[in-house]
C-alpha cells in the first residue's frame, strides 16, 4: 500500500474518531506491512501494531520515554511551540531515562523555524577540560590505560546540555524556563516506577555504579540495582532542576551546582574545574545540507560526523535503483554496505571538532566526490576493509544515547539527540546534585588506531585537546521538500546512529514506508573497522548467503538503533517510536 493511501486512510479514520469524540491521536490506519518489517516482527516478537503510526493533526512528540513524551505534548497543548516542548522533554528525560537523558552530558539539536524557513544546528557537545591533553589516557609506555576514558573522573567532559537547552529556549522558545522545567522537577520529586527496560539496564550496568556510593544511593536499593516496579525518587535532581528553573543555566555553570561538580572533581587533578564550567558555551552552527532524490537533507555538522556521512552515503546511493532491488535485498545491502565502509574510513581520518581541525566538509558531501567513490564499488564483490584507505575529499571542497523529535501546529520542527555516552555515562553523580556525569571523553581518539568503546578508530583530527569537542555520530536530521519539513528523525546507537538514520531516510524516500514501518524494518551496519557487516537477527538465510558469497564478513547482532520519527504528510503528522524500546512513546493531538 502506498504512503498516499496510508495517509488517506488515516485521514478518514481521524474524521471518524472526531465524530465519536474519542481521543484524537491513537494508533490508527492500517499501512502495508513490508516483508522486511514482517521479518523484524518475526525475529523480535514485535506486536504487529508497530506498523501503524500514531496520527495527529496539530502537534506531535516522539521520545524514548512515555512520561517525557507526555510532558512535551502538554507543553504543545498549553501554548508552547516545538522548541518549548523539546526543551521540556530534554529536562524530563534526564529524570525518566537516566541511562541516556541527562543534565550532565551533551548533544545536538536541529531546529526548523517555519515562519522564516531558517534551519539552525545547535551544538551543546561536551568540551575537554582545560588540562586535557592528547596523552592523558596513556601510561608511561604509551599504552592506553584501560577504562580511564570511560569510568573515572577523567572521562567526564564539561557538560553542555543545560547550556544547550537554555539557549534553545531563549532563542526560539516562547515559554519561561521555570515552566518547561517544572514537570521534570515534579517527576523527580514524586518518582515513578522503574520500568522493565530500566530495571534491565540497571542490572546490566551494575559494574558502572559499583565504585560510586553517591550513585548507588539513587539507583540501588538494599545494595542492589533497583527492580521493576520500585519507585525511583530523585530528590537531589529535583532540587537541581528547581535551581536551574530559578537562576537559569548560571546555576549549573557558576552557581551552587557548579560548586558541587567542581568539589566532586577537585581530588582528581586535571579533571573539570570551576573555570571550565564557567567557560562552557553552546554554539549555533550552520547545518550540513545535501539532497537525495529531490528531498533536502538538513542535518548536524561537525563536531558530529553524522550529518556529513549521512549525506556522503546518500550521494553514493542516488545512482542505484534500490527501489527495484528491494528493501534489504542482498543487492541493496551490499551496495549500501560498500558505501558505508568508504564513509567510515573518511570519518576516521578527517572528522573532528571544526574549531580545532579543518574538516573537508564540502568535499565529503559533494556529489562529484561521491561519483568518484561509487565508481570503485563492485556490484559483485565486497572490498576488504583493509584495502580501503580514506579517500581524498579535499579537491572537492567547494546505544546509549537518546533522540526525540517534535513538530508543532505552525510547522516548526526540532530534532534532538543527546547523551551521557555509554549507559549512565561515567556512573559518577556529583554529590548532592543528583546529576549523572558523562564519559564523553572516550569519544576522542585516546591514541591513533586504538578503538574506543564503539570499536571506532580515529587519528589526529580527533585527538584530545583542551577545550576541544569529541567527535560524535549523533545525527538529528530533518528531511524537507520544497522548504517544508517532511521528516524529523534521529536515533541512539553510537556509530550505528548514522546508518540507522540513513536507513530510515531511505525507507521513507525509496520505499514509501511510514515511520512505524521504517522503525520496524531490520537494520544493518558497517563502520569500515572492524571489517564486519552487522545485521539484525531476522534476515533470510538466502540473503545472508548471497552477501557472504560477495565476500562480506557477516555478523548477526542484537537490535541496532531506536528511532523516534515524525513524518509530515498531507496535512497530517505520522509518528512512531521504535519498537526496539518498549518504553518509547509517540503522542500527538
Ligand atoms: N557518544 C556517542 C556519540 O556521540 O556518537
Amino acid at each position: 500500500m502506498s504512503l498516499r493511501t496510508t495517509v488517506l486512510m488515516a485521514s478518514v479514520l481521524l474524521v471518524l474518531l472526531a465524530a465519536c469524540s474519542s481521543p484524537p491521536a491513537t494508533p490508527v490506519a492500517a499501512p502495508a506491512q513490508t516483508s522486511a518489517a514482517q521479518q523484524a516482527a518475526a525475529a523480535y516478537d514485535f506486536d504487529m501494531d508497530v506498523f501503524h503510526p500514531v496520527v495527529a493533526r496539530h502537534g506531535m512528540v516522539a521520545s524514548e520515554q512515555a512520561l517525557a513524551t507526555r510532558i512535551g505534548l502538554d507543553m504543545l497543548k498549553n501554548g508552547g511551540n516545538a522548541v518549548d516542548a523539546a526543551v521540556a522533554v530534554g529536562f524530563a528525560l534526564a529524570v525518566a531515562l537516566p541511562n541516556a537523558g541527562n543534565l550532565g552530558g551533551g548533544g545536538f539539536m536541529v531546529v526548523h523555524d517555519a515562519k522564516s524557513g531558517r534551519d539552525v544546528a545547535l551544538d551543546f557537545r561536551e568540551t575537554a577540560p582545560s588540562d586535557a591533553s592528547r596523552t592523558m589516557y596513556l601510561d608511561g609506555q604509551g599504552k592506553v590505560v584501560n577504562g580511564k576514558s570511560l569510568y573515572t573522573h577523567y572521562a567526564v567532559g564539561v557538560p553542555g546540555t543545560v547550556a544547550g537547552l537554555a539557549h534553545a529556549l531563549q532563542q526560539w522558545g516562547q515559554l519561561p524556563l521555570a515552566k518547561v522545567i517544572e514537570p521534570a522537577a515534579a517527576l523527580a520529586e514524586k518518582g515513578y516506577p522503574v520500568s522493565e527496560t530500566l530495571a534491565k539496564v540497571l542490572a546490566r550496568e551494575q559494574k558502572t555504579f559499583a565504585p560510586w556510593p553517591a550513585s548507588q544511593a539513587i539507583f540501588w536499593k538494599h545494595g542492589a540495582p533497583m527492580q521493576q516496579g520500585e519507585l525511583l525518587v530523585q530528590k537531589d535532581l529535583a532540587a537541581s532542576l528547581r535551581l536551574i528553573a530559578k537562576e537559569g543555566a548560571k546555576a549549573f555553570y557558576e552557581g551552587a551546582i557548579a560548586q558541587k561538580i567542581a568539589a566532586e572533581m577537585a581530588p582528581h587533578a586535571g579533571a573539570i574545574t570551576l573555570a571550565d564550567l564557567k567557560n562552557y558555551k553552546a554554539v549555533e552552527r550552520e547545518p550540513v545540507r545535501g539532497s537525495y532524490r529531490g528531498y533536502q537533507i538538513v542535518t548536524m555538522p561537525p563536531p558530529s560526523s553524522g550529518g556529513a556521512h549521512l549525506i556522503q552515503i546518500l550521494n553514493m546511493m542516488e545512482r542505484w535503483p534500490i527501489q527495484d532491488w528491494g528493501v534489504n535485498s542482498a543487492n541493496t545491502v551490499h551496495h549500501m554496505t560498500e558505501a558505508m565502509k568508504l564513509a567510515y574510513a573518511d570519518r576516521a581520518e578527517y572528522l573532528g571538532d571544526p574549531d580545532f581541525v579543518k574538516v573537508p566538509l564540502k568535499g565529503l558531501t559533494s556529489k562529484r566526490y561521491a561519483d568518484r567513490l561509487a565508481a570503485g564499488i563492485s556490484a559483485d564483490k565486497a572490498r576488504p576493509a583493509g584495502d580501503i584507505q580514506p579517500g581524498k575529499p579535499q579537491p572537492y571542497e567547494s546505544d546509549q544515547t537518546t533522540h526525540f523529535s517534535v513538530v508543532d501546529a505552525a510547522g516548526n520542527a526540532v530534532a534532538v539527540t543527546y547523551t551521557l555516552n555509554t549507559n549512565f555515562g561515567s556512573g559518577i553523580v556529583a554529590s548532592g546534585t543528583g546529576i549523572l556525569l558523562n564519559n564523553e571523553m572516550d569519544d576522542f581518539a585516546a591514541k591513533p588506531g586504538v578503538a574506543n568503546a564503539y570499536g571506532l578508530v580515529g587519528g589526529d583530527a580527533n585527538a584530545v585537546a583542551a577545550g576541544k569537542r569529541p567527535l560524535s555520530s549523533m545525527t538529528p536530521t530533518l528531511v524537507l521538500k520544497d522548504g517544508k519539513v517532511r521528516l524529523v528523525t534521529g536515533s541512539p546507537g553510537g556509530p550505528r546512529i548514522i546508518t540507522t538514520v540513513l536507513e530510515t531516510v531511505v525507507d521513507m524516500i525509496d520505499f514509501g514506508m511510514n515511520p512505524a514501518e521504517a522503525a520496524a524494518t531490520l537494520r544493518f551496519h558497517h563502520q569500515w573497522m572492524p571489517d564486519e557487516l552487522r545485521l539484525e537477527k531476522g534476515f533470510s538465510r538466502d540473503t545472508l548467503d548471497l552477501l557472504a558469497a560477495k565476500g562480506h564478513k557477516i555478523a548477526v547482532k542484537p537490535a541496532m538503533g531506536r528511532t523516534q520519527t515524525i513524518q509530515v504528510q498531507g496535512g497530517l503528522l505520522l509518528g512512531a517510536s521504535d519498537p526496539r524500546n518498549p518504553d518509547g512513546r509517540t503522542l500527538g493531538y
